[in-house]
């Protein structure tokens, strides 16, 4: 009998807890609302007509994610920048959200540093770091968040914090009804897939297994579900130790369906999905899984749950969470340490 996902082995493996952190996402989201709700509100330069994320990683992921909330809804720009450099088109009528948990990412302190040099307003989300000392010296509002996670296990207390202090400034609407949705429905489906319920009701510790020993090949539709696969495709990549591909419809219609259909491979397709995806897009789904089934190993799709956007962002990242969770398990693998990325910093840190 196949235990490796039991209550037990799970938890005799993550010894750093990366399980019970994936499963406070409903409180750290609302302990991050907090923080945003709770800073006192910048006055904003008039005609704000962007907002740049600056972070990389796990930090920079919550600015793609609340990017595709307001996609189609909203006259501001959202953008996100993982690069030292800020690209011209940012400017003085820009406002920044420098992002990094640990605060000392190199990329974003430097463009963190841009941004105020060009007098441009910039608020620090971090627990601390080097980035908290540069807001406290420029004045800038600072969302400190607990210290004590990996970045990306804090995407609750980053994002939470960042979106609340956007409709507190007024930049997007409010968006009080989608909160409580989102932490109900969020605590219903940590509940649902935490590794005390077995697998055979368990539908992220399925899917794991369905994805064991195979390649994985994650499609989506735009927006909140693209966002999400790139959450998908860092979380495989970081807790499961794994290489996952992504594309995005309708795009991959046009390139990557051709490779996709010759695949030799041991393959299987995750596609993501959302109900307000464009009805052409929806038949391009159906039509693309059709012609590329035959050469994979298996397909799944995967559609949002819940009612307002917020929710349903949340109950595909919250998937994707446990899904590469328990593919580190299956693998004997600790989720928690990214020792590539600490060797690469600490090198980086002596040069
Ligand atoms: C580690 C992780 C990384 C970091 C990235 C940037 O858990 O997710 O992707 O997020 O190396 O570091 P921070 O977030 O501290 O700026």
């Amino acid at each position: 009998m196949d235990t490796r996902l039991d209550e037990q082995s799970v938890y005799s493996l993550d010894v750093q807890g990366m399980g019970d952190a994936i499963k406070n996402l409903p409180l750290m989201l609302k302990k991050g609302r907090e923080i945003g709700q709770e800073e006192e509100p910048l006055r904003l330069i008039r005609g704000i007509d962007r907002v740049a994320f600056l972070g990389m990683g796990g930090s920079a992921i919550s600015g793609d994610l609340i990017a595709s909330l307001f996609l189609d809804k909203l006259p501001l720009h959202i953008t996100v920048v993982r690069d030292y450099n800020l690209p011209p088109f940012l400017g003085k009528k820009t406002l920044y959200f420098a992002v990094s948990y640990s605060g000392d990412t190199e990329e974003t302190l430097e463009a963190c540093t841009q941004a105020l040099k060009l007098g441009g307003q910039v608020v620090a989300v971090t627990s601390g770091g080097q980035l908290a000392s540069l807001a406290r010296n420029f004045g800038s509002p600072l969302l400190l968040v607990p210290p004590g996670f990996q970045p990306r296990a804090a995407l609750g207390f980053l994002f939470g914090a960042a979106l609340a202090y956007m409709e507190k400034l007024k930049l997007v609407p409010d968006l009080s009804s989608q909160w409580e949705e989102t932490f109900s429905l969020l605590e219903e489906l940590a509940r649902r897939y935490s590794p005390e319920i077995p697998a055979s009701q368990n539908p992220a510790k399925q899917l794991a297994l369905a994805l064991e020993d195979k390649e994985i090949i994650i499609c989506a539709t735009p927006g909140i579900a693209a966002a999400s696969a790139l959450r998908w495709k860092t979380q495989i990549n970081e807790n499961s130790k794994l290489t996952a591909l992504v594309d995005f419809y309708p795009e991959l219609d046009h390139n990557e369906i051709v490779a996709l259909s010759l695949r030799k491979r041991n393959s299987f397709l995750l596609t993501l999905r959302d109900k307000e995806e464009h009805p052409r897009t929806a038949l391009r789904v159906a039509l693309t899984t059709k012609i590329i089934k035959p050469f994979l190993l298996g397909a799944e799709e995967i559609m949002s749950q819940g009612d307002s956007r917020l929710a349903r962002l949340f109950s595909l990242v919250i998937l994707g969470d446990f899904l590469s969770y328990y593919l580190a398990l299956l693998q004997g693998v600790d989720p928690t340490p990214v020792e590539a990325i600490r060797i690469l910093k600490k090198r980086l840190s002596e040069k």
